[in-house]
């Protein structure tokens, strides 16, 4: 999916898509770095999109590792998987996690990469998926998420930023991907 097009479904559904473009290859690079990917067994990434993540946690996952994405919007549903033929992306809201983990026979995951648009989510949203995230990490787990730098001065980065560090034992930050559009970081929280 082209920049063009990815915009096209940043208007028609801004607050599901919550970004104007892909995240960069440096983002992606940091969030699939930090999630230490050659040790997992098992990992699933919310929101896709295009499939700029999922291309390099496939890439540094063990090839005998469970991966799979869960996407909400049907068209990077299709993106994704034109980019990324091998991995497995079920067309479905992150919060049915649980559901899917158990269709493999699983109840927990070592991580979840997650490129969901929190700030525009309704609170109901996001306690619902954290809820699911955390139900389906096992105990030392990691939560990756990326957030915008600018959002951290709003009302709602500070609050989500509080939500993760009561829901989760021990929460992080990397460092600034400022060649990101906009410039962004990661959360790296563990159950
Ligand atoms: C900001 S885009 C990020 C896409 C990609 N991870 C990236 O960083 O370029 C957010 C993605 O989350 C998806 N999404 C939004 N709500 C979702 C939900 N409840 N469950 C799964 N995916 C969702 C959107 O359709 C979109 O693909």
């Amino acid at each position: 999916m082209n920049l063009i097009n990815f915009f096209k479904q940043f208007i028609a559904a801004p607050t599901k898509i919550g970004a104007i473009a892909p995240s960069s290859e440096g983002l992606a690079d940091l969030i699939t770095e930090v999630a230490d990917l050659p040790k997992a067994s098992t990992v699933i990434e919310f929101g896709p999109g295009t499939g700029v993540f999922t291309e390099k946690i496939v890439r540094k996952m063990p090839s005998e590792a469970l991966f799979f994405a869960l996407e909400y919007n049907e068209d990077f549903v299709k993106a994704s998987k034109n980019r990324c033929c091998d991995a497995l992306i079920y067309h479905d809201t992150a919060a049915n996690a649980m559901k899917y983990l158990n269709q493999h026979g699983l109840d927990e995951c070592d991580s979840i990469i997650c490129g969901l648009p929190w700030a525009s989510f309704s609170v109901e949203l996001q306690d619902e998926i954290l809820s699911a995230s955390i139900t389906a990490l096992k105990p030392g787990g990691k939560f990756l998420t990326f957030a915008y730098l600018s959002g951290l001065i709003l009302p709602g980065g500070m609050k989500f930023r509080k939500k993760l560090s009561l829901r989760f034992s021990k929460v992080t930050t990397t460092k600034t991907v400022w060649l990101n559009i906009p410039p962004a970081f990661v959360y790296c929280a563990e159950k």
